[in-house]
């Protein structure tokens, strides 16, 4: 694995050059930030977790034909995607006020929005991601009108599929964040969904008791982050042996001093 070429690495991911031209290994880490990483931690076993989560779901939306990234899941903690350019732009979807909404526009957290609501950030690290119009996004083209069309009526559609996917299993879609990228196909380009669908970019929240199974636990330092990622693994019906398979390639890596 080592001598692969690395192209690039980020705060949970690490994207080595693909086997074939147009390919990319997403390698999951376990390691967690917050707040522009400024809070920094690791989540034992989440790698291994948002890899089949990511899968699950990314499979799941191509049935229903969104257009995504993924090929195959190779291992454990990597997946085989196509090599897209990333739109710098982080697409947020809420259905319930919570986090920076609650804090910028003073609505009690767990509010019900009246309709899906979408905003969008500025990919950049430097400035803290700042949210941005879609008048900002024409002016800099940073995505094309075009784009944003497609863009808008993806994540649209991917809320209304994880909402239902997610409620069949006793938890809230409150919100979450989406990747896209632009693949070539001669003189023309096409987006299509990048990035992981994870506990890691959502707010989930049990149905009955608003309980928080996602990345607020670190960043709110409620704990018990590994055993809610796992909780929504499972529920989802994957690992369905347990967390034993997490548990083992915790043990593994140990043992390899990694
Ligand atoms: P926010 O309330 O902090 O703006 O987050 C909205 C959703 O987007 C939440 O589910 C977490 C996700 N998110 C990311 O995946 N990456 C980020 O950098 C931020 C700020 C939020």
């Amino acid at each position: 694995m080592s001598r692969r070429r690395q192209i690039y690495e980020g705060k949970a991911k690490i994207l080595y050059e693909g086997p074939e031209p147009g390919t990319i290994i997403q390698y999951f880490k376990d390691d967690a930030t917050a707040f522009n990483a400024e809070k920094k931690g690791t989540i034992n076993g989440k790698g291994v977790i948002n890899n089949r989560i990511s899968e699950h779901i990314f499979t799941l939306l191509g049935h229903i034909g969104i257009p995504t990234h993924f090929i195959r899941r190779l291992n454990m903690r990597e997946q085989l995607v196509k090599q897209v350019e990333i739109v710098p732009i982080e697409v947020i979807v809420r259905n319930v006020a919570a986090g920076s909404l609650s804090k910028r526009l003073g609505i009690e957290e767990g509010t019900p929005l009246p309709h899906t609501l979408l905003e969008y950030c500025y990919k950049d690290d430097a400035l803290g991601d700042p949210l941005v119009a879609e008048e900002h996004i024409a002016c800099f083209g940073w995505a094309s009108q075009e784009e944003m069309q497609d863009i808008s009526a993806m994540a649209i559609r991917i809320n209304d599929f994880m909402a239902g996917m997610f409620a069949g299993i006793g938890i809230r879609l409150v919100d979450f964040k989406l990747e896209f990228g632009r693949v070539f196909e001669g003189d023309f380009s096409r987006i299509i969904l990048a990035d992981e669908i994870s506990p890691d970019g959502c707010r989930l929240w049990d149905i009955k008791t608003d309980e928080k199974l996602d990345k607020d636990r670190f960043r709110r330092d409620l704990g018990g982050e590994a055993e809610a990622y796992q909780e929504v693994a499972r529920r989802l019906g994957l690992f369905p042996e347990g967390v034993s398979e997490v548990t083992d390639l915790n043990s593994e890596r140990k043992k390899r001093g990694k």
